[in-house]
């Protein structure tokens, strides 16, 4: 067993507590995993119970057994407050967004955020009446200058989507508290095995639990985790705009969670492995994972994070378009598709959009998913891309 305990503690390792938290078999007849619940209408006995409304349970749109088991996992691994489970990973980045601003206040948002997150913040925020302005990822405590008097949260990633740059959450978050303000870390990549911004100073933590928590490419999630103060405005967001996620995809949640610490490793082994040999390719420019020494941001990542994720980017030499449909159009085992995290290894042709620097690497970048078939085969896969590739660019 790998012990990984939360810095500074004695307790279980995260190991005992993926595979314990979260499930009540006392509850439930024995059974080990606490089943899927389906329920809209919750009863009362009698008129003093209605009126009362103290039951735990009132309605099933707030949540049942099977959504809070996983809560209560994803809250210990982040160190929350506590967490909300939501219907998907974009749904945590709206519902949090939305429970910081109102007509007339602004945000800051990393320039290499995911990208539909920059939709919503540029689409509907913007006709809500808030502003939107986007931030260098490598700014560091420098965010302090662009926080302004209507400024009310922050929305950082990290590493981020696509090109994997890390960020200063520390200082980041030196700075929205001297300002009041809330800083929203979505930690998709690392999951909270191997990364807690909380513990770094953030107030909220989004997960597209759709990833790395389910594991299977079958199901959407998203979860939002917080420190006590950003609690209340969290949930009363997400229960007025009436976000629900089902037992059925909670189950599946809690079922991917159990061997996520497996998982994680594994995929980082692989990822790393097939990452390094990337880098001694002739037709690869350079390789975008921060856990390598080659990575701008190392330094960074080594000094908060303690383990690396399952994607990188690999940026190839220059090439037209019909080179990248070379490399990608007859590749046995990666497949090509959007969402990441399952088994399934996955190759993704993409195109940076980027307002506050522009995109240094103007040559064709793909971001990898490494899953698990053989690293040998996977090599093999991109060997042969990677020739397509290079009789395509000549
Ligand atoms: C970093 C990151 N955050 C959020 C999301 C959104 O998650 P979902 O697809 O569950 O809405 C994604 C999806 O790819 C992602 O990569």
């Amino acid at each position: 067993m790998t012990e990984i305990r939360y810095p500074g503690t004695s307790g279980p390792s995260v190991e005992t507590l993926l595979t314990h938290l979260g499930r009540e078999p006392d509850n439930q007849f024995g059974f080990v995993n606490t089943p899927v619940y389906r329920g809209s209408t919750v009863l009362f006995k009698t008129l003093a119970d209605l009126d009362a409304q103290q039951q735990h349970y009132l309605y099933g749109r707030a949540g049942n057994p099977t959504t809070e088991g996983v809560e209560a996992v994803v809250t210990a691994l982040e160190g929350a407050y506590r967490t909300k489970l939501v219907p998907s990973g974009l749904a945590a980045i709206t519902i949090a967004l939305l429970s910081c601003v109102s007509a007339g206040d602004d945000i800051l948002v990393t320039d290499s955020a995911y990208e539909p997150g920059r939709k919503f913040s540029d689409g509907f925020l913007a006709r809500m009446g808030v502003g939107v302005r986007y931030y260098d990822p490598r700014i560091g405590a420098g965010i302090a200058d662009l926080i302004g008097p209507h400024t009310r949260a922050v929305l950082a990633e990290s590493p981020g989507s696509l090109t994997f740059e890390v960020q200063d959450v520390p200082a980041i978050a030196a700075a929205t508290k001297a300002a009041g303000i809330t800083l929203i870390v979505d930690n998709s990549w690392a999951s909270p095995l191997y990364y807690q911004p909380l513990k770094l100073g953030a107030d909220i933590v989004i997960h597209a639990g759709t990833k790395m928590f389910v594991g299977h490419s079958d199901a959407f999630a998203g979860t939002i985790s917080t420190t006590e103060a950003a609690w209340k405005s969290v949930e009363a967001t997400r229960a007025a705009l009436g976000f629900f996620t089902s037992g059925d995809d909670a189950y599946l949640v809690a079922r991917g969670l159990r061997t996520l610490s497996i998982r994680m490793n594994e995929h980082q082994n692989r990822a790393l492995d097939i990452a390094r040999w990337l880098e001694s390719q002739p037709e690869v420019e350079a390789v975008l994972h921060p856990a390598l020494p080659s990575h701008p941001d190392h330094a960074l990542w080594k000094r908060d994070f303690t383990g690396s994720g399952s994607l990188f980017g690999v940026v190839l030499r220059d090439a037209p378009r019909s080179a990248v449909a070379a490399f990608v159009d007859h590749m046995q085992l990666f497949s090509m598709g959007y969402s990441w995290g399952g088994y399934e290894s996955l190759c993704l042709p993409s195109i940076i959009r980027r307002t506050v620097n522009p995109w240094p690497q103007s040559h064709n970048l793909f971001r990898l998913h490494i899953g698990f078939e053989g690293v040998d085969d996977l090599k093999a896969d991109l060997s042969a891309a990677l020739e397509r590739y290079r009789r395509a660019r000549v």
